[in-house]
């Protein structure tokens, strides 16, 4: 266990805002987190666990404990027939697992590929991209109870997966603290290429779980900041989702939007094509832009400050309600 008092989270965060925490505290262990939840540095302060820092903007200094899981295991389970179970410790970070899984061609989570952040969040967050959300694979979830230290299971259903959401963020959100989850995975070929720039790597004959990971990669880095160079959360927004009666007017009005039908008769809208047919693309605040190549990103490319994000994510919901009538709602937490 490690405890920093007064910690510059700047470099922890991947949006790489200048703030600062009270006291910065990693654990590697079930029994080290239970520890510093009874004692008295958390009985007394503020409380958050964060889980890669890939997901959150701070917009001031934090006053109180920040917690750091590096609980980093992988344990593999085998099964009867072509699956597997992994069980993985939440500090584990995302992408060595994919890379992990792809190394044994474990299929399932390979869409998911560089997506920033660590196995906790996954849990929590539902990640997603190219078509696979983690909850697709997710067998329950092992947590401890922030309250009395006990461990206490989530069967996936318990989690109430849905888009970019869980249980973790709503009814339970500060009290339960993820320690491990568990993945179950098939051991044969499963491709998922139904996302449209994956299509035609369904007709090659040769394909590879290491090159739809490739692949992935590369769509990733043309349209997303590199996160070694340029600081941001990925998506900044989740795409927003309207019912028939707006989208009959909206589409009337604007038939090149792309969109997708959910099975609840609503629709999903691309915050990214919103944004961008607001004319706020390459928009900048200080040191804060609308990233060009996908302006569902919001970027630090010169020391942004946070109040540069927090003007500039605010003139964006305000200008796309303007011109579309929708209201966007970030999908970053903003601290
Ligand atoms: N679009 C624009 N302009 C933009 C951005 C997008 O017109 O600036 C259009 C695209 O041309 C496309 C549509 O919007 O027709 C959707 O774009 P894209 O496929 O890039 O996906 P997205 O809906 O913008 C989501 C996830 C991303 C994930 C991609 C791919 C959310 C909030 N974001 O973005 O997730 O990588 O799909 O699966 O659901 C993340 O969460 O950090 C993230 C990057």
């Amino acid at each position: 266990m490690k405890i920093v008092k007064d910690f510059e989270l700047k470099e922890i965060t991947t949006f790489h805002l200048p703030a600062r925490c009270a006291w910065f505290a990693t654990y590697d262990s079930e029994d080290e987190l239970r520890d510093l939840l009874a004692g008295e540095l958390c009985k007394t302060n503020k409380v958050m666990q964060i889980g890669g820092g890939s997901n959150l903007v701070f917009t001031s200094d934090f006053d109180g404990v920040i917690l750091n899981t590096e609980i980093c295991h992988i344990d593999t389970i085998s099964q009867p027939g072509d699956e597997v179970v992994l069980r993985v410790g939440s500090g584990v970070v995302w992408d060595d697992l994919v890379k992990f899984c792809v190394e044994h061609n474990y299929y399932g989570i390979e869409n998911m590929s560089y997506i920033p952040g660590k196995v906790g969040a996954s849990a929590v967050q539902n990640i997603g991209s190219y078509g696979a959300e983690v909850k697709d694979v997710i067998t329950r979830v092992r947590t401890m109870c922030v309250a009395d230290g006990s461990i206490r299971y989530f069967d996936n259903s318990e989690c109430r997966y849905a888009y970019r959401d869980s249980i973790f963020k709503k009814e339970l959100k500060g009290k339960y603290i993820v320690t491990e989850v568990e993945y179950k995975l098939s051991t044969t070929p499963r491709f998922n290429l139904e996302y449209g720039p994956l299509k035609r790597l369904a007709d090659l004959p040769d394909l590879t779980i290491a090159k739809v990971r490739d692949e992935i990669i590369a769509i990733r880095c043309a349209k997303l900041p590199d996160p070694k160079y340029v600081g941001s959360v990925g998506s900044f927004f989740t795409n927003p989702i309207v019912d028939s009666a707006f989208f009959e007017k909206f589409i009337e009005l604007h038939s090149d939007a792309p969109h997708y039908l959910l099975d609840d008769g609503r629709v999903k809208i691309p915050a990214g094509w919103l944004i961008e047919h607001s004319g706020l693309k390459g928009h900048r605040c200080g040191g804060a832009v609308v990233w060009e190549k996908q302006c569902l990103v919001i970027a630090n490319i010169d020391n942004a400050l946070p109040d540069d994000v927090v003007r500039l994510y605010r003139f964006i919901i305000e200008t796309v309600k303007d011109s579309f009538g929708v209201e966007l709602v970030p999908e970053a937490n903003i601290i």
